[in-house]
């Protein structure tokens, strides 16, 4: 699976290490982890459970049971210390989180662990002195304030508030942070969220069975080694500020997307309900790459064709996620 992560390993004297990373069983977190550790970086994986399951589809069985991991709960202000200070932790991804179907069904619960979770780990990097500590906002601000005419979410109200408690931690604390706001995102391990469904399609065309994806029209593809490679950019430097960035990766059509599966796979059964995602598919990268600097970006037809390949192979091992 080394082709999967090859094209963003990075040299390990840019990072300060160890690096914590939260929701690292999760997809973004999981190419997070995959690509700190083919570096030779030293890293704390953390989430709620010790489950390998998606690291292992991104670096194969083997790595992901090398990996250091805490199971933890980031709302747990005393465990997420103690895990910081007994591994010398000395840069933070922060992606755990509750995604948009989640903070829905459990408003409460979405608020602990996207807010309160957030705040826990600016509080650690204050108490620790990080300069490097980048989280994970969401396109999903882009529905805020409500009520103009875009998807507005519990999730992206959240995910807003982190983005002001983060820079409200640098004006009183001088806590430095980069908030990173991925588009959609797509690739191996994207199996839950709202925009998960070309991800899941592409796995149902291997498995040969029909599926119909939620979305259609213009939406962000982010192919997820890419955003992995965006934030692992963002903690290669020493923060001086708290600044936000969009991260959209290229925009496409859900229905090219399915043309160029077509060219790849002619007898799929994918379609689309043609659904209009109401939030922006077209933002600009330019910011965050003037910011953090170079990390490879991936055309869809790229991102598609390795996900495919990635999928053929785990299908073959018995390992393809249902
Ligand atoms: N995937 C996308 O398209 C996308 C887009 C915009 C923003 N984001 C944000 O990026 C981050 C990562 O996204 P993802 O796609 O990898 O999400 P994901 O849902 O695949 O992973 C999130 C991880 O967080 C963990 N988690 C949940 N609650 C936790 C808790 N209380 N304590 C510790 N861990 C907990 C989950 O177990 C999961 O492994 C999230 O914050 C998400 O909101 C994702």
């Amino acid at each position: 699976m080394d082709f999967l992560t090859d094209p963003f390993l990075v040299d390990p004297s840019r990072i300060e290490g160890p690096v914590l990373v939260t929701g690292a069983g999760g997809c973004i977190g999981s190419w997070t982890v995959a690509v700190l550790a083919r570096s030779g970086v030293e890293v704390v994986a953390f989430d709620l459970r010790d489950d390998r399951t998606r690291p292992a589809l991104v670096m194969g069985e083997d790595l992901a049971r090398t990996l250091t991991w805490e199971a933890g709960d980031i709302t747990d202000a005393d465990g997420l210390n103690e895990i910081c200070d007994r591994h010398g932790v000395r840069s933070i991804i922060h992606l755990a989180g509750l995604q948009v179907p989640f903070c829905k069904a459990n408003p409460a619960a979405g608020a602990r662990v996207n807010v309160e979770g957030t705040i826990n780990v600016l509080e650690t990097a204050r108490r620790l002195e990080l300069k490097r500590l980048a989280y994970a906002s969401s396109s999903a601000i882009y529905g805020m304030p409500p009520g103009e005419g875009r998807l507005s979410t519990l999730y992206g109200a959240y995910k807003l508030a982190n983005e002001y408690s983060a820079k409200v931690f640098w004006l009183d604390w001088g806590v430095p942070s980069v908030g990173i706001r991925p588009n959609v995102v797509y690739g191996v391990a994207r199996d839950q969220g709202l925009t998960s469904g070309f991800s899941a399609g592409l796995a149902h065309a291997v498995r040969g069975e029909a599926f119909e994806i939620g979305l259609g029209g213009p939406i962000s593809w982010l192919y997820a080694g890419e955003a992995a490679a965006a934030f692992i950019a963002a903690i290669s430097q020493d923060g001086a500020d708290a600044p936000v960035f969009d991260l959209n990766g290229a925009c496409m059509t859900i229905e090219d997307g399915i043309e160029i599966l077509t060219g790849l796979m002619p007898d799929h059964q994918v379609t689309t309900t043609g659904t209009l995602l109401p939030i922006p598919g077209d933002l600009d990268d330019a910011p965050i790459r003037a910011h953090v600097g170079a990390y490879p970006s991936v055309t869809p037809e790229e991102g598609i064709r390795q996900t495919l390949r990635a999928f053929r192979q785990l299908q073959a091992e018995g390992r393809l996620p249902v």
